[in-house]
Formats: structure tokens, C-alpha cells, sequence
């Protein structure tokens, strides 16, 4: 049985992921910020095993790694990820442009001995820097950050064994995107973990659409 670990689950996207993975059977290490009150996580049924992550702490990021136990992670989803509202720019910087990074570098190991060794970093795409970004704020930097520092380091994860690419998950009926948004939870998930399942040497390093579509930079 295959292994994801899902960063961001209590709601939204990252919930989604979580209950499509563990439906199909895969064992699923998913994260939430609330572990002694999981909610609708706490009811997805399957081999889900919760975890504490506030993604800004490093030491409850390396507490994360250590209860992993040695266990290899086939596909790692750093979904995690702040619209910003009442935050400074830094603050949402470190959520949408370091966290994801500095998370993944951590589980690489842990990625890189399984037998998939695949890595998603959720985006957007407004962290594109085609056409004009005036007017984008700090949500829109923060995610063109995160593509930044996901481009410079993609040979490096590559040489370390990972296939990883970033993703847009579409525009979903979340808290973050709204009712009147275009697609839902489920659809986006399955979006996104069609784009994990196809993803191979050729793809990696590359910005993707849930939808299968290349995003272009
Ligand atoms: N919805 C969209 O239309 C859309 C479009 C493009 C990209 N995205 C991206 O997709 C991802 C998920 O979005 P969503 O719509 O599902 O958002 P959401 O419903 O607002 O959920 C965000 C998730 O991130 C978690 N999170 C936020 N800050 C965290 C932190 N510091 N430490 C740990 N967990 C944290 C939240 O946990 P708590 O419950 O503890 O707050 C929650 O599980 C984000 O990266 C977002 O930028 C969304």
C-alpha cells in the first residue's frame, strides 16, 4: 500500500486530497494544526493517521518527521497555504514561500527511499510572473515566491532522488475560494492526484494545473 502525507488537511483542498487517497486505500499521514480536534478530519474513514503541524514551526516540523518513524513517504502535498487577510506580507510569506520548501526538504529522505518519490507544492496561479503582476498583493508574491524557490531548487531534488512539480489546484469551493467558485473539493482533488499519478522524469520541475494542463511561468 502506497503512502501519502498530506500538509494542510483539516479542511478545504487538503481534506479532499485526504479522503480521495484513503478511499482508493493508500495509508495517509495527514497534518492539521488542531490534532486534539480534528473535526471532518477525524471521521475520514481508512488507514489516516493525524498529525500536529503548525507549517511555520521548525520544531514541530522535525517532531513530524520523527513520529514518521523512518516510514517512506510516496507522495508528499505540501497544500498548507493563507489568502492573508489581517497578516503582514512577511508572515504570509513564511506560510505560502518558505513552509512548503523548508517542509519538503526535511521529508526528503523520508520521500526519496519510497518506491514513488514524488513531491507537490500547492501554488496559484496568480504566482505566475507572465503579464502584469501589479496589483497582486502579497498573497499573489507569496505564491510567486514559493515558484521561485521551487524552480532554483528542482535540479537539486532531482539529484536527490525526488520527481517534484508545483500545482495550481484550480479555483474550488473552499473558505479561501469562495461559494461561487468553479470546481469543487472532490474535483480538484482528483485533479491533482492525477497529475501525481502521471508525473514522471519528463514532467518534474514543471508548474501544473489541476486539470493536466502545463501552467506556464
Ligand atoms: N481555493 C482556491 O480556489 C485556491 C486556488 C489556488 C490555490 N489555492 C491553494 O490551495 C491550498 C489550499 O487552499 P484551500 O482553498 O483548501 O484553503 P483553506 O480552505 O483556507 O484551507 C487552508 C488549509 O491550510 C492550513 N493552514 C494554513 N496556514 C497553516 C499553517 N501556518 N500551518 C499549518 N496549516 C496551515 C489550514 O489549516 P487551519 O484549518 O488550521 O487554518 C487549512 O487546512 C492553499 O495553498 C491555497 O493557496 C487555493
Amino acid at each position: 500500500m502506497p503512502t501519502v502525507a498530506v500538509i494542510g488537511a483539516s479542511r478545504g483542498i487538503g481534506l479532499g486530497l485526504v479522503e480521495r487517497y484513503a478511499d482508493e486505500g493508500w495509508r495517509v499521514h495527514a497534518t492539521t494544526r488542531m490534532p486534539r480536534d480534528p473535526g471532518r478530519l477525524g471521521e475520514v474513514a481508512g488507514e489516516v493517521r493525524i498529525h500536529g503541524l503548525e507549517v511555520t514551526d521548525r520544531a514541530q516540523r522535525e517532531a513530524f518527521r520523527d513520529a514518521l518513524g523512518g516510514e517512506a513517504i510516496d507522495v508528499l502535498i505540501h497544500n498548507a497555504g493563507v489568502y492573508g487577510d489581517g497578516m503582514t506580507a512577511a508572515e504570509v510569506n513564511r506560510v505560502n514561500a518558505e513552509a512548503p520548501i523548508e517542509t519538503a526538504e526535511l521529508l526528503m529522505d523520508a520521500v526519496a527511499r519510497s518506491a514513488q518519490r514524488k513531491i507537490a507544492l500547492i501554488t496559484r496561479t496568480m504566482g505566475a510572473r507572465r503579464g502584469s503582476r501589479r496589483g497582486l498583493g502579497k498573497y499573489g508574491d507569496s505564491k510567486a515566491a514559493l515558484n521561485d524557490r521551487f524552480r532554483a531548487r528542482a535540479d537539486d531534488w532531482r539529484r536527490r532522488g525526488c520527481l517534484a512539480v508545483v500545482i495550481h489546484p484550480g479555483w474550488v469551493r473552499t473558505d479561501m475560494g469562495g461559494r461561487n467558485a468553479a470546481i469543487s473539493v472532490a474535483e480538484s482533488a482528483r485533479g491533482i492526484q492525477d497529475v501525481m499519478a502521471g508525473l514522471d522524469e519528463s514532467r518534474h520541475g514543471r508548474f501544473w494545473n489541476w486539470d493536466g494542463r502545463e501552467h506556464p511561468w
